[in-house]
């Protein structure tokens, strides 16, 4: 049967009838707020790079949590912006860290929130590297120690879910292990499994304050090439007790997700990054696109494709959307 009996149109008449049509959905219970956190009291300080994003200090990032709890959003990750930095990452696991301190107000005080927090090194290490160096190397095993005491440090503080973005090998079983010989059992990893080394970080850099002093990420992010190696990561961060997965980014990286869902059942997250964001509203701003539709339009690809969770900058606008 084909045209002039088929007529895929008719589907496609009305508001309505589109409605009926729709396939995939986007829902507020899917998304992920990042926020910046930083020292100072009353501070919200907006991210050049990327309009609309601010980095808060603790008690402005408390008042910014609640409305995104009041949105519907159920989850924020953390990023934290120490005032020092050193070559071992020291404020990185500080009890007293900014990112310790943070989650302990947010647990408090924003109760239903889902706080997740991001566990690198690369916000505290002066060379601004995800691991350890020693002369122009990232060394893997000495870095997997420090990695696993900063995710310790954050589930004392009362995080929910820790979220290794690091790209260290053994950094998902070294966390789980201390989380689980201090009795945090129920504290889950959602580990950045397939990260490749990507041009779009860029303005996340400036907001972190994270870009490298020297070299690149490529010696352990992965390459952009490589689709069957993201399995691989995939595989082993699951063997390693991962409870759900991310690839990061999102866009570019469709194909990697689409085929992720086919093979995995953990839930899937997809981070829609700073320069995927900005990218768009760079283009709105010059009048080129409509900058809602675009972002909306690159959420639902995202869903559609097949992720569970997406971490977005657009989380707040989206859900009074939605
Ligand atoms: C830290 C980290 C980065 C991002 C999330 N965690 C930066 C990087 O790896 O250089 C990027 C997020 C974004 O661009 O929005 N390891
Ligand atoms: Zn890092």
């Amino acid at each position: 049967m084909s045209f002039p009996i088929v007529r895929p149109r008719r589907l496609r008449r009305t508001p309505t009838l589109r409605r009926m049509a729709r396939e995939t959905r986007l829902s507020r219970d899917q998304l992920i707020f990042p926020l910046f956190v930083r020292e100072g009291s009353n501070v919200r300080e907006p991210v050049a790079s990327m309009p609309g994003v601010f980095r808060f200090s603790i008690d402005a990032l408390v008042e910014e949590a609640k409305r995104v709890q009041d949105l519907g959003i159920p989850a924020v990750i953390l990023f934290g912006i120490p005032s020092a930095k050193d070559p071992c990452a020291k404020g990185a696991d500080a009890a007293d860290g900014i990112v310790q301190r943070a989650v302990e107000r947010l647990k408090r005080e924003v109760t239903d929130l889902c706080v997740m927090t991001d566990v690198c090194l690369c916000e505290y290490t002066d060379h601004g590297h995800c691991g350890l160096i020693e002369g122009d190397q990232i060394v893997n095993d000495p870095s997997l120690a420090r990695l696993a005491a900063t995710a310790l440090s954050h589930a004392r503080a009362g995080a929910d879910i820790v979220a290794p973005s690091d790209m260290m090998d053994g950094r998902v079983a070294a966390i789980r292990s201390a989380l689980d010989a201090n009795g945090f059992q129920d504290v889950a990893i959602l580990s950045y499994a397939a990260k490749y080394a990507s041009a779009y970080y860029g303005p996340f850099r400036d907001a972190a304050e994270s870009t490298p002093a020297f070299g690149d990420r490529r010696s352990y992010q992965m390459d952009p090439a490589n689709q069957r190696e993201a399995f691989r990561e995939m595989e082993l961060d699951l063997q390693e007790g991962a409870d759900a997965l991310m690839i990061k980014p999102a866009l570019p990286y469709l194909d990697i997700l689409y085929a992720a869902r086919q093979r995995f059942d953990v839930p899937l997250a997809a981070y829609h990054v700073s320069g995927e964001y900005s990218m768009i509203h760079a283009a709105a701003a010059n009048g080129w696109i409509d900058g809602v539709r675009a972002m909306e339009e690159a959420l639902l690809s995202i869903a559609r494709a097949g992720a569970d969770w997406i971490i977005t900058y657009a989380a707040k606008e989206m859900a009074i959307r939605l």
